[in-house]
């Protein structure tokens, strides 16, 4: 069993759909810090929720990277969502749509904190399509497809994606500590 400390259910479901190992997910409302790289921002989460809940566990931290806009907005993904949301997005961009997705999970054994990164490479949509997954999924198409994220089920989704990657790296980890 592996505690997963988010809120955000989509996460956890696509997590879940990587592994065997019962995902118990937890809501601790940890303080996300404000830091220029998604591994301070996990790293923090990580060492902020071990002592509280007393037990290994993982949190994951993701956004999106927008090349036209020097990798905004990066680590700040989830406040730029939910104020300018996928339109405030394709309204910044214009001529160079290149983007990347990245996470990185941090986990607490109990003694240390180990990370864990993933990436994809894509470009954004010219218009928001299709209705799965979340965030800034129905704007971006990930490199050698023509569909966004929201048109893929979650298991296609996890080929490709950065939350995949990190996460596959994750359990590679633990198969060869355990
Ligand atoms: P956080 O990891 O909770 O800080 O949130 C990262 C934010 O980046 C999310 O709220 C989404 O807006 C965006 N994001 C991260 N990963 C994904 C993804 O797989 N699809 C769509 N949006 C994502």
């Amino acid at each position: 069993m592996l505690y997963f400390i988010t809120s955000n259910n989509h996460k956890c479901a696509e997590i879940r759909k990587l592994t065997d190992i019962p995902i118990v997910q937890r809501d601790l409302s940890y303080p996300e810090i404000q830091a220029d790289t998604l591994q301070e921002v996990a790293e923090s989460g990580a060492e902020y929720c071990y002592p509280r809940l007393g037990e290994p566990c993982f949190v994951e931290d993701s956004g999106l990277f927008c090349d036209a806009l020097r990798g905004f907005p990066g680590p700040y993904s989830n406040y730029v969502y939910r104020t300018l949301g996928c339109e405030g997005i394709l309204r910044l961009v214009s001529q160079n749509r290149n983007a990347h997705f990245a996470s990185v999970i941090a986990y607490h054994d109990g003694s240390e904190v180990n990370l864990f990164m993933g990436e994809i490479r894509g470009t954004l949509a010219e218009t928001i399509k299709g209705e799965k997954g979340f965030g800034f999924d129905p704007i971006f198409i990930p490199e050698g497809e023509t569909r966004t994220f929201a048109e893929m089920e979650t298991e296609e989704k996890n080929l490709y994606s950065h939350r995949g990657k990190a996460f596959t790296a994750f359990i590679s980890y633990l198969n060869q500590v355990r």
